[in-house]
This record gives C-alpha cells, sequence and structure tokens, in this order.
C-alpha cells in the first residue's frame, strides 16, 4: 500500500512516499533556512508562505522519484499539528485536495507521534519500547508498546533540547539553526572544561528543564545579569570548551533518564528520534548506556530525525489499516492534543 505523507508543521516543506508503512520510496524535504537565517529564528508569516510556493513541486518531486503518479497513491497522510498554524494549514490543505479530489482515504498524524516512532522507518519494529524524542519544541519520553499505543511518560517543563541547542547558539554567535553549529564546535573542545549544571529535577519522574543550562552558559560568557552580546572576548579554544560543556551537559540528563524509564517500563529497547537525534555525541553517549544497561538503542536513521514526510506517511499507514480516518473537516492544531500533554 503506497502512502503519500506531507509534513509542513514548521519550516521544512516535506513530501514522501512510503510503502507498507515501512519501506521509503521517496522523501523529499526542502529547508527555509536561507529565509529565516537573518532574523535568528522561524518567521511564521514567512514559513506559511514559503510553503505555499513549495508544495506542489515537492509533492511531484515525491512521486516522481518514486516513480509512481497520482493515480498509484492509496491514501493520504499529513501533519495536523502541533506546529505553526499557518504552516500546517499549507499541508493539510493541499492533502485535503489530493484525498478528494483522488478519492482515497485521508489520515491525519501528530507530529511528536511519528517523531516518537520514527525508529521503525525501514527497520524491525523495536516495540515494546522507550522513546526518546529529541527536537526543537518538545523533549519528551514515551512508553511505546506499538505504534498506536503510545504513553507519554515525562517532558520537558521548560526549554527543549533543540531550543537549548538554538539559544547557546545565538549566545555564541554561531547562527541559526543552532544544533549542528553548536555540535560542529563541541568536537573542537573539551566537555570536561566548565562544569554547567545538570537539572535532574524529581528522580522519580522523568521529567527534563533546559532554560537553567541556557542561562549558565550565558552568564558564564557574559557574567552574571548579563544579555546576550558580542562574544570577541572569547578565545576559539574558550568558544569550543563552551560548546562541548554544554553539549556534555545537555546530553547527560537526556540518557540517564532514557535507561532509568527503560528500566521502569520493564523494556528492553530504547528508540530515538527528533532533530537533536541527528546529534552525533548523544547517540554516541545513549549507545554506550545501552550497552552498559543491556538495553538496544534502535536511534532514528539520521534522514529521518529532523522534520520529514517519510515518518508522516509511516505512521499514517498504521492509523489507516487500524480504520483512523480523517475527513474533509479536518483543521490543523496548533498546541498539543488535551490527551497529550
Ligand atoms: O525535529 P526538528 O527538525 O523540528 C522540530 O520538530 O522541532 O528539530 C529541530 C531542532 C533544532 O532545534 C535544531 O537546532 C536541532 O533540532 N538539531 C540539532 C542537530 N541537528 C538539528 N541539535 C543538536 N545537534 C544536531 N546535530
Ligand atoms: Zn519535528
Amino acid at each position: 500500500m503506497l502512502i503519500l505523507g506531507i509534513e509542513t508543521s514548521c519550516d521544512e516543506t516535506s513530501a514522501a512516499v512510503v510503502c507498507d508503512g515501512r519501506a521509503v520510496r521517496s522523501n523529499v524535504v526542502t529547508s527555509q533556512i536561507a529565509l529565516h537565517e537573518r532574523y535568528g529564528g522561524v518567521v511564521p508569516e514567512i514559513a506559511a508562505r514559503a510553503h505555499i510556493e513549495a508544495i506542489d513541486h515537492i509533492i511531484g518531486r515525491a512521486l516522481a522519484t518514486a516513480g509512481i503518479a497520482y493515480g498509484d497513491v492509496d491514501a493520504v497522510a499529513v501533519t495536523d499539528g502541533p506546529g505553526l498554524v499557518g504552516s500546517l494549514l499549507v499541508g493539510v490543505t493541499a492533502a485535503k485536495t489530493i484525498a478528494m479530489t483522488l478519492n482515497v482515504p485521508l489520515v491525519a498524524v501528530d507530529h511528536l507521534h511519528a517523531h516518537a516512532v520514527s525508529a521503525a522507518l525501514g527497520a524491525e519494529s523495536p516495540w515494546p519500547a522507550v522513546s526518546l524524542v529529541v527536537s526543537g519544541g518538545h523533549t519528551s519520553l514515551y512508553h511505546v508498546r506499538d505504534f498506536l499505543d503510545v504513553q507519554l511518560i515525562g517532558q520537558t517543563v521548560d526549554d527543549a533540547a533543540g531550543e537549548a541547542f538554538d539559544k547557546v547558539a545565538a549566545i555564541l554567535e554561531l547562527g541559526f539553526p543552532g544544533g549542528p553549529a553548536v555540535e560542529r564546535l563541541a568536537r573542537q573542545g573539551d566537555p570536561r572544561a566548565i562544569r554547567f549544571p545538570r537539572a535532574w529535577l524529581d528522580e522519580a519522574h522523568f521529567n527534563f528543564s533546559y532554560s537553567g543550562l541556557k542561562t549558565a552558559v550565558l552568564y558564564h560568557v557574559h557574567g552574571t545579569g548579563r544579555k546576550y552580546g558580542s562574544t570577541a572576548h572569547l578565545r576559539p579554544e574558550e568558544r569550543a570548551d563552551i560548546a562541548a560543556s554544554f553539549q556534555a551537559a545537555l546530553i547527560e540528563p537526556l540518557v540517564v533518564k532514557s535507561v532509568a524509564a527503560a528500566h521502569a517500563c520493564g523494556v528492553r529497547n530504547l528508540t530515538l528520534g527528533g532533530g537533536v537525534a541527528s546529534n552525533a555525541a548523544l547517540r554516541a553517549a545513549l549507545a554506550r548506556a545501552c550497552a552498559e544497561a543491556g538495553l538496544t538503542l534502535h536511534a532514528t536513521p539520521t534522514e529521518y530525525c529532523t522534520d520529514n514526510a517519510a515518518m508522516i506517511a509511516a505512521l499514517g499507514y498504521h492509523k489507516l489499516t487500524a480504520g483512523q480516518l480523517a475527513d474533509l473537516w479536518l483543521e490543523p492544531r496548533a498546541g498539543l492534543a488535551r490527551a497529550r500533554r
């Protein structure tokens, strides 16, 4: 069964064709980074307009790369939230139009749910598992019993991990998006150079906190109480040590809490997804901890970590076969659904 997936929740316009929820036939992603870079973050109006301009072309490329025509599509799956409402609206409208024109089922997919089960793309199903989702907007742990049986067991109480990467990149004047830039700089630094705080919160729960870490980096660079400013006073080695030490302080609670959650849920598998999951230091630290704890790590392939439509089409297949269909009244949801809070 061939599912056309569409993802436009933030600043990536993506379309994909996935066969039977697992085999990716195409996954076309265009990033709008160049449009948002000078503002230091995603501008919702600009994002929505760019999606409108790109969507038709991107869907056409996804079909062509998969070697199929519109008539071969069995169902359309689309991200309906959470995300920027103007951006979501473009994908949802395109999906509804295609589903209606082709007279095929329409499936609504939750963006975070898709990240949580993305490790199964092109692989054997790793369930039951604990799934760590680390993205720009979310840092969450789920107990995943099956594709459609996903329970939130912990999340950030303030900033998300990706947000912390982006803010520290801004402090260090590394540009946007910050994650890859901080990771590159961190490779040249010493992760033990500065002891930034780790937020453990209540050890019995699997929640995270990253706003204190971001502030600690800010104060380290500019002194207590200061705001963002020029970092010309930092020597290159200092700058690299800050990046490496920040990254280590961010990763440690993710690793420790994920392993503890796997034990608490009684599962042997840990999965990892979301944009920050493309970070090699995080992948290596989790792999080491899993090996020590006797757990198997299933890290989502890096091409499916940052936002993409393949994960939407894949989960769409499972919802379709379970009869969980949307209709043409589907509307985008900017926030999290009540049950997932
Ligand atoms: O999942 P994603 O593409 O979008 C959301 O759903 O939020 O995640 C984007 C986030 C950004 O904050 C970006 O800085 C971060 O993922 N990111 C990384 C890396 N690549 C992307 N963070 C750390 N290391 C990376 N290599
Ligand atoms: Zn995402």
